[in-house]
């Protein structure tokens, strides 16, 4: 196989399968915006340092940007665009929407599947948990106290 040659991925995307064509050296972050039009994840320091472009592959959260697309072959990987059930928001989606937790929105995504993946993982965090598992995730608007709010809220440990 030669380095430019097309490599073959099958892999679940927001319950959905899809058989893909991707590049050797493609992310999933280009895989997800520019085949499958998920745009919601977004493209921020490309570095695996921001959490902008974060997805949770197999539950767990991955800075989509540094992930190779050719190695999610198998695995189940969601986007935001799969947090909302249609038209109705995922409990900690509103509890964002609540808490006036979105400023410009651009680190919302990325945001909302780190907690996301917490609160499945533990379902009632403390502050602190909630804090720490926001540390790979930087919001420029610096919004964090109404965000952590909002994922207290969502896990039943405060009120909105
Ligand atoms: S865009 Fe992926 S971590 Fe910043
Ligand atoms: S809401 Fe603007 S970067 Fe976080």
């Amino acid at each position: 196989m030669t380095a430019d040659q097309p490599i073959s991925v099958t892999c679940t995307v927001n319950g959905e399968t899809q058989t893909l064509e991707v590049g050797a050296g493609e992310t999933l972050l280009q895989t997800l915006r520019r085949r499958l039009w998920l745009t919601g994840t977004k493209e921020g320091c490309l570095e695996g340092e921001c959490g902008a472009c974060t997805v949770l592959i197999d539950g767990a959260p991955v800075a989509s940007c540094i992930q190779s697309a050719a190695a999610v072959d198998g695995r189940d990987i969601r986007t935001i665009e799969g947090l909302s059930d249609g038209e109705r928001l995922s409990p900690l989606q509103q509890a964002f929407l609540d808490h006036a937790a979105v400023q410009c929105g651009f680190c919302i995504p990325g945001m909302l599947m780190t907690l996301t993946a917490l609160l499945e993982q533990q379902a009632s965090p403390s502050r602190e948990e909630v804090e720490t598992a926001l540390a790979g995730n930087t919001c420029r608007c610096t919004g964090y106290q109404q965000m952590v709010d909002a994922a207290m809220t969502a896990a039943g440990r405060e009120r909105a």
